[in-house]
């Protein structure tokens, strides 16, 4: 036989009153409050075998599923064990308050370590130049808040406006200067031009266009502006190797013919058949090895029925009645 007195069970205790038990038979435990067993039951059982009770009966202290707080987590487990870690992910735009997106805690003694608790990130309010007009205040800006600029006297010199980041404001705050320098003209690149007339000055603000030859792309903004004597980066035009595919057939209509290849910047031009009309730009480019919006050549008949319909109307609202 087996006894009671011949186990003690930490943290739990038998639920059944005998003391003795006969071979092969089975009695239950339970865990104190805050406590389960191995497989994370509130009870267990165990058996009297020859060799004594078995298993080992066991009761541990867990945690819980912590609650979150803009934050969820990819375990599915319902209850840890000490030690057990349990890892966390702040919904976006939020963080947790160590300034990071995720997050680990884990199950002590006296519960988890830390709460799975994320905040709305924001940016600082920034210490700025006292020229400078800034649009909207807040007491607080989030990531996404865009915030404006003017001054109150001189130029400015930096952007018009910065976007509130998860990693702070960008790009920089601009300054207001009194005086500002003009810039030289600005430099050529190679396989592209500059759009317009050059000057022999600018003056600080002028923004400047760039266009690239046939066959090539251009990578970067396509305006450059004189900021306090510099211009901004350059744009650069490189070498668009993709090439289009045939010209694409539109009905009732017809292309002035031209040889494949079609590179990146050639274009090409469709005219309606007689009795039709076009809708959209006459001409189709390649861009980047794709043909822009084809148009479309449409009936005039549906224009002449149109007007029929609105004489019909006409005489129907000045007579009372029509006859064709
Ligand atoms: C928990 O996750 C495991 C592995 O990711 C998966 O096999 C199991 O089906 C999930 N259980 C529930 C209840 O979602
Ligand atoms: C959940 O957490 C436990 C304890 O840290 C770990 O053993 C288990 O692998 C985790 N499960 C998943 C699906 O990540």
């Amino acid at each position: 036989t087996c006894s009671v007195s011949d186990i003690e069970i930490e943290n739990g205790f038998f639920s059944e009153s005998d003391f003795t038990y006969a071979l092969n038979r089975e009695t239950s435990y339970r865990c104190k409050q805050g406590y389960v067993t191995n497989t994370g039951e509130t009870s267990g059982s165990i058996t009297c075998l020859q060799s004594g009770w078995s298993p080992q009966p066991s009761c541990i202290k867990f945690c819980d599923m912590p609650v979150f707080e803009n934050s969820v987590t990819k375990n599915n487990s319902t209850w840890f064990k000490i030690n057990d870690k349990l890892d966390y992910e702040c919904f976006i735009g939020y963080e947790n308050e160590y300034k990071h997106t995720k997050g680990s805690i884990t199950c002590t003694y006296y519960g988890w370590s830390d709460t799975p608790s994320c905040y709305e990130r924001e940016c600082s309010i920034p210490i700025l130049d006292p020229k400078l007009v800034v649009s909207p205040r807040k007491e607080k800006y989030r990531v996404g808040d865009l915030l404006e600029f003017s001054c109150h006297s001189g130029h400015r010199v930096g952007p018009d406006s910065v976007q509130c980041y998860h990693f702070g404001w960008s790009p920089s705050f601009p300054k207001c200067k009194g005086q500002v320098a003009s810039c030289a003209p600005p430099l050529e690149i190679l396989n592209g031009e500059i759009k317009g007339t050059k000057k022999v000055e600018y003056s600080h603000g002028e923004v400047v266009g760039y266009v690239c030859k046939p066959r090539f792309l251009l990578k970067g903004p396509n305006k450059i502006q004189c900021v306090d004597g510099k211009w901004t980066t350059l744009p650069v035009c490189v070498e668009e190797e993709r090439t289009c595919g045939d010209i694409p057939e539109l009905e009732h209509g017809s292309v002035k013919l031209s040889d494949p290849p079609y590179y990146h910047g050639d274009s090409v031009e469709f005219t309606c058949a007689e009795t039709f009309t076009m809708i959209g730009r006459g001409s189709i480019s390649c861009i980047s090895g794709k043909w822009t919006q084809l148009p479309k050549c449409v009936g005039k008949y549906v224009c002449i029925k149109w007007i029929l319909y609105e004489r019909i109307l006409k005489a129907v609202r000045e007579k009372g009645q029509v006859t064709y």
